[in-house]
């Protein structure tokens, strides 16, 4: 499997996804700035990726920690963590994991634990959210599979795989199971303008796994579902808000609709540590503005002229009237959203929603 992020002795080890696919570079973070830095700078990116990062980030800022008691290393954690959920305010899987961290730290500095004890909980607890996330893809695949018939031509935009998570992915893990599943399918990867998480990262890991995938700009998704050669929509995202509005990378809206104009199902996969029913709505979902030179250039390459305006929303919401259904580790989602988020993040989903 692909070795997204791992703690290999004294370091954080993650594919610096910004090479691929030409160069597969591994970054090495010995401190938590380190990993603040690595996140900023997509080194590593997508929703569960970031959460495990940001676990592991923090775990190792207290392990490195020269602190000679618990009081000084409370100050010096909680700085780390304002630090942390600074990096992108987006997908809620990095405050998810920052609180899940804050909850152990507390406990352990509560249990009258030492330094290297607090430091030991720490590092434990990010393993845990690393290991049950690749767990909970692999169980968000097989609930998902069955949505993908035999010969099933699936559009994906930006990279919801193995390098956006722990490992196996959330959409591209739904279609790996398929696969696996002896399906036959065919990946359509929209290239995902500025970034190009769909042309570098999701071609090259499906390629890796000898999936059939095509790449196309983005532009191209609505002539091919006019003429028939699109089936299925499977995307991944960044933040689910309690009615089910989705915030996934730019350019998912788009697909939606179109999506929707052509009467084909738009799936949306994702853990539950993806789900924010403490947003109300997609329009208090927080969007992530990044730096125009992503936009203005290609590389090195300058594509607009100086001078003209430039925006580059990293993320758009998708209304939840389009998301034909919501596929978690604890089953699939169904519209009503309000009433089956709710429940399968209180626990698991009643049988007519599995
Ligand atoms: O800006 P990125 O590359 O971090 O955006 C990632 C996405 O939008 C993914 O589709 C999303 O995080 C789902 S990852 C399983």
């Amino acid at each position: 499997m692909l070795p997204t992020i791992e703690w290999r002795d004294d370091a954080i080890v993650m594919v610096d996804q910004r090479k691929l696919p030409k160069q597969e570079r591994y970054v090495k973070c010995r401190t938590g700035a380190q990993v603040v830095r690595a996140i900023k700078t997509m080194v590593i990116r997508g929703a569960p990726a970031i959460g495990v990062a940001a676990a592991m980030g923090l775990a190792m800022g207290v392990v490195r920690s020269k602190a000679k008691g618990t009081t000084q290393l409370a100050a010096e954690f909680y700085k780390l963590c304002d630090l942390m959920a600074g990096t992108r305010p987006t997908a809620v899987n990095l405050f998810w994991a920052i609180d899940r961290m804050k909850q152990v730290f507390a406990a352990a500095v509560r249990a009258g634990h030492s330094v290297e004890e607090v430091a030991a909980r720490l590092r434990h607890e990010a393993q845990v959210i690393h290991d049950e996330d690749v767990e909970s893809c692999r169980t968000m695949g097989s609930y998902g599979a069955s949505v993908v018939p035999d010969k099933a031509r699936v559009l994906t935009h930006c990279n919801a795989g193995a390098l956006a998570t722990a490992g196996y992915g959330t959409a591209l893990g739904v279609i790996r199971r398929a696969v696996e599943e002896g399906k036959r399918v065919a990946v359509f990867a929209g290239e995902t303008r500025p970034f190009l998480q769909g042309a570098r990262l999701t071609a090259w890991e499906l390629v890796r796994d000898g999936i059939d995938t095509t790449v196309i700009t983005d532009s191209m998704a609505g002539s091919l579902m006019r003429d028939g050669q699109i089936d299925l929509v499977i995307v991944g995202a960044d933040r689910i808000a309690a009615n089910g509005d989705v915030a996934n990378k730019i350019g998912t809206y788009s697909v939606a609709v179109l999506a929707r104009a052509h009467d084909l199902l738009f799936y949306v996969a994702a853990p539950t540590s993806t789900i924010d029913l403490a947003t109300p709505d997609g329009a208090h979902i927080p969007i992530e503005e990044r730096d125009a030179r992503e936009v203005t250039h290609l590389g090195a390459s300058q594509l607009a002229p100086d001078g003209a305006g430039i925006r580059n929303p990293a993320f758009d919401v998708t209304p939840s009237q389009y998301v034909s259904a919501i596929i978690t580790e604890r089953g699939v989602c169904r519209p009503p959203y309000a009433d089956s988020l709710r429940e399968v993040v209180a626990g698991a989903l009643s049988e007519v929603s599995r």
